[in-house]
C-alpha cells in the first residue's frame, strides 16, 4: 500500500522510450544504463533497489536508471530529458526518509553513485571539494589522516552521499556543534534542468557578491537541478571525545538537565541527544549497542546521550566528572545514573544506542516517521498524546500500531515521533494525519525539521509555510525548471486538485 503515487503529478511528462535509451547509450558506457527497455533489457528486479525507498513505504515504477560518471554526462542527460519532457529523479544513497528519492511514477532515476571522486583537499583550510556521489563515510575516512572530520554525521553515513546530504540539508548528530550545511557548504556545482552547468564550486569563506544562489539548492530535494560537486569546510578533529548516557526518572528533567549540562560543559558540549524508554528498549532488542545494566535502567523514563569534544583530554574528563558528581549528588537529582564510556569501543556502543534506533525500528515493523520541530517542553506530551489518540481510535494493538516512541536532537529542538505498525494501513494514516500536523501548527513548529518534504509531506506544507512563501517557492521552481521535469510531485508542486504545477 502506497499512499502517494499519483499519476496526475507526472501527466505533463513523457515516459522514457526505447529511442531515448539508444540516445543515452550513445554517450554512456553500457554499465551506466540499466533499463528494461534497452536491447539487452535489464531484468526488472535489477531496478528494485532504486525504485523502493529505505523504509519500504514509497515505490516508484521507473524502467530506467542512468548512472553517469561525469558532470558533462549529467548535463547531456538533462538536456535531452528537458527537450523531451522526461521526468528525472536524482538519487544519492536512497536513504531519505520521506520518499523523495524514488519516482512517484515512471520517471528516469539519475543515480549519482558513479560520480564518487574527491577533487581536492586543502589541509590548511580544511576545505574539501568532492563529487556529489561520494559516500559520507568515505569522506570521513579521507579527511581523517589529515586530522579533520566532516561537519555532518548521521546514522546513514555508510550509504548516504554528500550530494544527498546537501540536497536534503540533512541535520544529524553534529549540528549542535558545527551548524547546518547552509553554513558549512562553501560552494556547489549544479547541473540545471536544461543541461547548463552552474559552476559555483568556490572555496571562499566570504563572498558577498549578490544573491547566494547555492543556498537555494541546499534542501531543494532535487527539484531545481542535480548537484554534481560540493565544496565543504571540514573542522579539525577534536583531540578528545567522550560520551555519557544519563538515565532520567522523568522526561520533565530533560530541560533542566540541558540547561545544567550547557552551563557546566560550555564549549566542549558537542551533542545532547534524547531517546525515550521505548526507543531504548527497541535499540537493545535489535542489537544496537550494548544494553546498560538492569540497575542502570531501573526506573528510567528516558535517556540523554551527552558528547563532549575538546582540545585536552584531562580537562574534558575533569569537566565531565564534575558534571556527573553535581548531577548525582544534588538534593533532587535530575538523573538516576550516568554511564561514562571508558574506551573507544564503549564510546561507539553508547552512540549505537541512539544512532541505531532508526535501524531497530525498521527491523520491528513499518514506521510512520514524523520529524518535527516543536518546543522542547512539549516533546513528551506530543508523543504521549499521539499514543492516546491512537488508543482512543482503537488502533493501539498487535494488529495495528505496536509502538509510539520519541527520540531526537534536543539541542536542535527536533523530535522524531515514530509510530511503528505491523503494516502501512490507511486507517492508521487517517488517524495520524492531519492530527499530527495540526499539533505541530498549534506550536508554530515545523512539519519537517531535517528530513525534507519528499513525497510524504507535499500535501502538508501549508502547516508550516504561508501561502506567500509557497507562491514564491513555486515562482523559483518555475525559473529553474519551467517544464517541471525535476523530481516531479515533490516537494510542493501540485495544485489543489493534485495536478502538477509545471
Ligand atoms: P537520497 O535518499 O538518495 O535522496 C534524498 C533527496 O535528495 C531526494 O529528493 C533526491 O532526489 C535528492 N538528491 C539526492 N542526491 C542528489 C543530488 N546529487 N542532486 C540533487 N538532488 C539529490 N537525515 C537527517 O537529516 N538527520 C539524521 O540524523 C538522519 N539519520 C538517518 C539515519 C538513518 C539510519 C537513515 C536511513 C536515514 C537518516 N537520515 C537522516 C535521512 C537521510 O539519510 C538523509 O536525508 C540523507 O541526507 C540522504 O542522502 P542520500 O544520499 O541517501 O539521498
Ligand atoms: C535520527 O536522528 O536518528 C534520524 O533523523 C533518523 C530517524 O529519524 O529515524
Ligand atoms: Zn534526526
Amino acid at each position: 500500500y502506497s499512499t502517494l503515487v499519483h499519476p496526475n503529478l507526472t501527466s505533463h511528462l513523457t515516459p522514457v522510450s526505447e529511442h531515448d535509451i539508444s540516445h543515452f547509450a550513445s554517450f554512456l558506457v553500457p554499465t551506466s544504463v540499466i533499463s528494461t527497455l534497452s536491447p539487452s533489457s535489464s531484468p526488472p528486479d535489477e531496478l528494485d533497489q532504486y525504485n523502493n525507498d529505505w523504509i519500504g513505504r514509497f515505490h516508484g515504477r521507473s524502467t530506467t536508471v542512468l548512472k553517469p560518471k561525469t558532470t558533462q554526462e549529467v548535463s547531456e542527460i538533462l538536456k535531452w530529458c528537458n527537450e523531451k519532457r522526461i521526468g528525472v529523479v536524482p538519487q544519492g544513497g536512497n536513504t531519505g526518509l520521506v520518499g523523495g528519492s524514488v519516482p512517484v511514477n515512471n520517471e528516469v532515476i539519475l543515480s549519482l553513485s558513479n560520480l564518487n571522486k574527491v577533487r581536492s583537499f586543502d589541509p590548511v583550510s580544511g576545505i574539501l571539494v568532492a563529487d556529489a556521489g561520494c559516500i559520507l563515510q568515505s569522506l570521513t575516512d579521507y579527511v581523517a589522516p589529515h586530522n579533520h572530520i566532516m561537519p555532518i554525521d548521521l546514522g546513514a553515513k555508510g550509504s548516504c552521499q554528500i550530494g544527498g546530504n546537501v540536497a536534503t540539508n540533512a541535520g544529524g548528530l553534529r549540528l549542535l556543534r558545527y551548524g547546518s550545511l547552509h553554513g558549512t557548504v562553501l560552494g556547489l556545482e549544479v547541473v540545471l534542468p536544461d543541461g547548463t552547468i552552474l559552476d559555483q564550486l568556490t572555496t571562499l569563506r566570504k563572498d558577498n557578491t549578490g544573491y547566494d544562489l547555492k543556498q537555494l539548492f541546499i534542501g531543494a530535494e532535487g527539484t531545481l537541478g542535480v548537484i554534481t560537486g560540493v565544496s565543504i569546510l571540514t573542522p579539525p578533529a577534536p583531540q578528545a571525545s567522550n560520551n555519557v548516557i544519563l538515565a532520567l526518572p522523568s522526561f520533565d528533567n530533560v530541560l533542566p538537565l540541558y540547561q545544567t549540562v550547557k552551563r557546566q560543559l560550555s564549549e566542549i558540549l558537542s551533542a545532547f541527544e534524547f531517546i525515550d524508554r521505548t526507543a531504548y528498549n527497541l535499540a537493545v532488542k535489535h542489537g544496537q549497542g550494548r544494553a546498560l545494566s538492569d540497575e542502570d535502567v531501573k526506573g528510567a523514563e528516558c535517556f540523554v546521550l551527552v558528547e563532549t569534544s575538546g582540545g585536552r583530554r584531562e580537562h574534558d574528563e575533569e569537566k565531565l566528572n564534575d558534571l556527573l558528581e553535581l548531577l548525582l549528588t544534588a538534593d533532587k537529582p535530575l538523573v538516576n545514573t550516568g554511564v561514562l564510556s571508558q574506551s573507544p569501543a564503549q564510546f561507539s556502543s553508547l552512540w549505537a544506542l541512539r544512532e541505531g534506533v532508526t535501524e531497530a525500528i525498521s527491523k520491528e515493523g513499518k514506521a510512520y516517521k514524523y520529524d518535527i520541530s516543536v518546543p522542547l517542553s512539549s516533546f513528551k506530551d506530543v508523543v504521549d498524546n499521539t499514543r492516546e489518540h491512537l488508543r482512543s481510535q482503537g488502533l493501539l494493538h498487535d494488529k495495528a500500531v505496536k509502538f509510539v516512541l520519541g527520540y531526537g536532537h534536543v539541542g536542535d529542538g527536533n523530535l522524531h515521533l515514530n509510530i511503528v505498525a505491523d503494516a502501512y494501513l490507511p486507517e492508521i494514516e487517517n488517524a495520524l494525519e492531519p492530527y499530527i500536523y495540526e499539533v505541530v501548527a498549534s506550536h508554530r513548529g515545523s512539519i519537517s525539521a531535517e528530513h525534507g518534504i519528499g513525497a510524504m509531506k507535499t500535501h502538508a506544507l501549508s502547516y508550516s509555510k504561508s501561502d506567500v512563501s509557497i507562491q514564491l517557492m513555486k515562482k523559483i521552481k518555475d525559473v529553474f525548471d519551467p517544464k517541471g521535469i525535476m523530481n516531479p510531485g515533490k516537494p510542493i508542486f501540485q495544485d489543489d486538485h493534485g495536478l502538477a504545477v509545471k
